[in-house]
């Protein structure tokens, strides 16, 4: 039985890539919606895909949400000798929960795999004048320069309504999101159910252009509520590996 379910997700696997446009994607069993052990299960295969891509030189932007607190939650001592591992933070402080915010997330992530990390501390969402103030802070601008030469980049994808709500948005922004039909969120972007950015956060931290010069882009998401999402960003998002679980991808795969 148990051989037969790995060849089921294998299978699946391929039609989701296909599906999706995306070079690889990895499904773990289950529903995370239903299990929040799933999420853990994610965590896990998304350490192990980041060891995969490790060279000497790494750097390895993490963002928030509690998918990417699930790969802190798993992560292992991954540093080996004639290797820099450096985790950045790709986003500032979320208005959310501590622990699924991305400065916290890339210290516990960098702690457990033994590598260093370099936290991005403002605030996420910026005024234009702070936003053009803080550009000009040296350690601002340093974690800006390590996010362009980025390596690996690990980010959640989530459905834009209930990011939106989550980290206390603005009356105005979820105008926009029912008007223009907003259905995903990632990394401060909103995306339409054709791919398209209909609003993205003034922050500092990680930008689109970013993610086409990154060795390896790892979108971790799972859940059928996620589906919907995760097939919109993938419309025109970059070349990725997708973890996901097997109730998003059987939702994704439905109608396909
Ligand atoms: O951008 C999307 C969010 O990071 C997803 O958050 O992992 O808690 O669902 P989540």
């Amino acid at each position: 039985q148990v051989m037969k379910n790995i060849s089921g997700l294998k299978e699946m696997e391929k039609k989701l890539e296909a599906a999706l446009g995306v070079s690889k994607a990895v499904i773990v069993s289950g529903d995370s919606d239903q299990f929040a052990l799933v999420k853990n299960e994610i965590g896990l295969a998304c350490v192990k895909e980041i060891e995969r891509n490790l060279e000497s030189e790494n750097i390895i932007a993490v963002t928030g949400g509690s998918t990417l607190a699930a790969v802190a939650e798993m992560m292992y001592p991954l540093k080996k000798a004639h290797q820099d591992l450096l985790f950045v933070s790709a986003r500032g402080g979320l208005g959310e929960k501590v622990e699924n915010q991305a400065n916290t997330i890339c210290a516990k992530m960098a702690e457990k795999a033994e590598g260093r990390y370099h936290l991005l501390h403002v605030p996420d969402q910026l005024s234009d004048e702070s936003y053009h103030s803080l550009m000009e802070e040296p350690s601002i601008h340093q974690v800006l320069q390590y996010l362009h030469r980025v390596s690996i980049i690990v980010h959640g994808i989530g459905d834009a309504r209930q990011m939106a709500i989550r980290r206390h948005s603005g009356e105005g922004i979820l105008e926009k999101i029912d008007t223009e039909h907003a259905v995903a969120e990632a990394f401060g972007y909103f995306f339409d159910q054709t791919g398209r950015v209909i609003h993205k956060v003034q922050t500092i931290g990680l930008q689109w252009e970013d993610l086409f010069g990154a060795r390896s882009v790892i979108a971790i998401a799972g859940g059928k509520s996620k589906a919907e999402a995760i097939k919109a960003y993938f419309k025109r998002g970059p070349d990725s590996v997708l973890i996901t679980d097997e109730g998003a991808a059987q939702e994704i795969l439905k109608n396909f």
